[in-house]
Formats: structure tokens, sequence, C-alpha cells
């Protein structure tokens, strides 16, 4: 059955998504109209979409010419919460991108929005359906590293994400909420447990500076120098997996105030603990993300993108006298987020077939960014051991999800 989405907020994800859930469903799902304020913007997605494509000033009226049969949030993070309250009235299914908004207080509107309201909501918590997470968690359901007891996951990035709204705490809210979101979300799904308490260290060693906030490199006379320099990147050759980016803003700019350098201890339910580190201002080739876990009969390693090539591997050491290894590859067919793609579309449209229910839940995505703004309250506590009860309201207690 043929199905239309509107799309509030047509940017790299709006765009990617429209084009995505179309050859996903080999037509199924096309774009009933967007609402995006930037002109530019708008060209560029019907461009990378290779169509034109219904555009609308408010959402209010996307809903009313446009009648989508559900409806994609891919704003900026600090939007999420004001135009998902803009769909009090509409009944279809609806997806939020990571992370749900930018502070613990809005999230938690989030959550009691939904709670209240008519119609499935999920969270594009997309690393859940790729099928190299989905293999690890089958490992893990079967028992071939027996019971989980610890874990190590770490995630390297260049210091991209810091020339658009990510590079403040109040545009992007962070990254222990806007890019760890998926990592301990991922983490959570793995060991499904539920998350205890966290402490955090935290500091800025490559971006933040007193340059002006509206600098942008093509504007600025050290770009041909600057590292850092958006142009510089495409000088020389390096490779974007992830959404390439429009903005250009300063990464040495008075207003940044994003850390770009964190590793919190976290401890979850059934005696597991681990740790969790990111970083934003080296490049580190083929270590995009790599998860480690332990099980008392066994360890995992999961490589999310090997150096040089944009393909995954699962090594699997099960506990034996041989010591064997057992190497799994995935390849992504060049799709963002390790394949995902494709599943969550397919998984949306059954949403708007009333086949399914969410697979990524707005509680899921809540626990792990509740998580985040416990570990930052207690970076800026001297790294204390915060409990996670001690932020989240008494209200919302249930929706910290887990086992
Ligand atoms: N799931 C993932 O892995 C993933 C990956 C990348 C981005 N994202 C999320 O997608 C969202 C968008 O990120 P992006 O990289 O596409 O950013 P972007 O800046 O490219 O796109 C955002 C678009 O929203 C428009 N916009 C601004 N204010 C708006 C408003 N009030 N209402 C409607 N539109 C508005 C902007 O003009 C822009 O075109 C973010 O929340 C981000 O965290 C998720």
């Amino acid at each position: 059955m043929k199905k239309r989405i509107g799309i509030i907020g047509f940017g790299e994800m709006g765009k990617r998504h429209a084009l995505e859930f179309y050859e996903a469903t080999m037509g199924a799902v096309t774009v009933a109209g967007v609402v995006e304020p930037n002109d530019e913007m708008y060209e560029n997605g019907c461009a990378w979409n290779n169509c034109d494509i219904p555009r609308y000033n408010t959402v209010a009226e996307l809903l009313e010419k446009g009648k989508p049969d559900g409806i994609i949030i891919t704003s900026p993070n600090f939007t999420h919460l004001s135009n998902l309250q803009l769909l009090n009235d509409f009944h279809g299914p609806i997806m939020v991108e990571k992370p749900l908004d930018t502070s613990a207080e809005k999230i938690s509107d989030i959550v009691r929005f939904v709670k209240q309201h008519e119609g499935p909501v999920m969270v594009d918590h997309c690393m859940r359906y790729s099928p190299i997470i989905r293999r690890a968690r089958e490992f893990i359901e079967k028992g071939r590293i027996g019971k989980v007891c610890s874990f190590q996951f770490t995630q390297r990035d260049s210091a991209g994400m810091y020339h658009n709204f990510r590079r403040t705490i109040k545009g992007g809210g962070s990254f222990m909420v806007e890019k760890a979101t998926h990592d301990l979300d991922v983490m959570l799904f793995l060991t499904d447990a539920k998350p205890e308490s966290v402490m955090m260290v935290s500091a800025m060693h490559g971006v933040g500076g007193n340059k002006s906030n509206d600098l942008t490199c093509s504007d600025c006379e050290e770009r041909s120098t600057c590292r850092y320099a958006k142009e510089s990147y495409v000088a020389r050759g390096l490779k974007v997996n992830d959404v390439a980016k429009l903005n250009e803003l300063c990464v040495f700019a008075e207003c940044v105030d994003v850390p770009d350098n964190e590793t919190c201890t976290i401890r979850l339910s059934n005696g597991i603990f681990g740790t969790y580190s990111h970083s934003y201002f080296v490049p580190a080739p083929g270590h995009s993300r790599v998860y480690e876990i332990l099980g008392t009969e066994g360890c995992m390693y999961i490589t999310l993108a090997k150096e040089g090539t944009y393909e995954g591997e699962i090594k699997l050491h099960p506990f034996n006298k041989e010591l064997t290894t057992e190497t799994y590859t995935f390849q992504y067919d060049s799709k963002i987020h390790y394949y995902a793609g494709p599943f969550l579309a397919r998984h949306f449209l059954d949403l708007m077939e009333g086949k399914d229910t969410p697979f990524t839940t707005v509680p899921q995505a809540y626990t792990a960014e509740m998580l985040g703004f416990a570990a930052m309250k207690s970076a800026s506590e001297e790294s204390r051991w915060v409990k996670l009860n001690e932020i989240v309201p008494e209200d919302l207690r249930d929706s910290i999800v887990g086992n």
C-alpha cells in the first residue's frame, strides 16, 4: 500500500530519509511535503531526491494540505520538543530524530507528551536496526559469551561536528547526548540492562577559543593553514562517511562549549559495569566506533567501520581450549549508519500500515540520554558518581527501561 510522509526539517538527514524511504520500500513511501525554513536546504533536498517536493510554511499547513500518513522530525536538536508539540492532533506514526532534545527538562517533556499522545512515536536510534548490531545481540542471546560482565565502548571522530549547531550545548545538547545516545543505547540493547550510576571526566583539547561566533571557514584568513577548516578536509581528501555538513562555522569560536574528550565509567543492573569514551579532536582511522564486551564464556569485539573500507567486523572469541576466533564481516553498501536505514524505512512503513509497534522507543532513548545527562552532571561536579535517580523526575522513573 502506498504511504506518504511529511518531513519537518529538510536538511541533511531529512533529504536522506526521503530518498532512503523511497528506495528501501521500492517506491511505496513518497514525500507528501516538507517544512524547511531555509531555501538553499530545501533546493538541495529536492536535488538530492531528484524531484520537486511540496514545501509548506508551517506544520499545521503540512498536515492540512499535505495529509501525510506519517511524520519525521529532522529539524535541529533544540527544536524537537516544540515541533512534536505541534503534532498533538496527528495520530499517525511519528519518528523523532535523536537526540530527543537538548536538555534533561525538555526530553522529560517529550516523554510526558508521548505518554498522553494517541499514536505511535519512535526515535531514530537507527543502530539497533543495523545487521552488525543485531548479530552481536543474537550472539549474546544465544549465550555465546556467557553472562555479560563488562564492556568498553569507544568512539573517535574528527572535529567536523563542531562546524554546525552541535558546537554549543544549547544547540546540540553536548556530545554525551547528541552522539553518545547511539552508543549508550546500543550498550543497553546488547547488555539488556538498566543504567544505575555514572562518573565522568571531560575536557576540551582541540576546539574552543576566542574567534567570533559568526566566523566561517570561507571567511577566515587562516583557512589554508587551519587543520580543522572545512576546505582543508576536502583538500586532503579525507573521506567522510557520515552526513555532509553544509555549515562551516568556526570550531574555535567563543561560544563553543561542548567538550571534545570525555571518558565515563558506568554501572548497570545485574552487576555489569564498563566504560564509554569519545573524542572529536583527532581523526583515528579505523576507529570510528569500537565496542568490546566481556562475558564469563568469551568476549566479542565489534569494529563498526574498519580502516580504509566502509565495512564492519565482529570478532568472537569463545572461551575454549583452542582459543578460537570467529570473524564476521558486514558490508554496508555505502549506506550511512552501518546499513541501518533500509530496515528503519521498511519498519516505518509497517507502522504506517498499522502492522507493527515501534522497535526503537521513546523510553529507550530517554534512558540512554538521561545516562548522558547524568554523566555531564558528574563531570561538572568534580567527577563524583551520579545516580540516575538524582536527575530523573519522579513521575518518569518508569520510563527508565532495562532489566
Ligand atoms: N539518526 C542519526 O544517526 C542521525 C544522523 C545525523 C543527524 N541526526 C539528527 O537529525 C537532525 C537534523 O540533523 P541534520 O544533520 O540533518 O541537520 P541540518 O542542519 O542539516 O538539517 C536541519 C534542517 O532543519 C531546518 N530547520 C531549522 N529550524 C527548523 C524548525 N524550527 N522547523 C523545521 N525545520 C527547521 C534547517 O533549516 C535545516 O535544513 C538532528 O536532530 C540530528 O541529531 C541523526
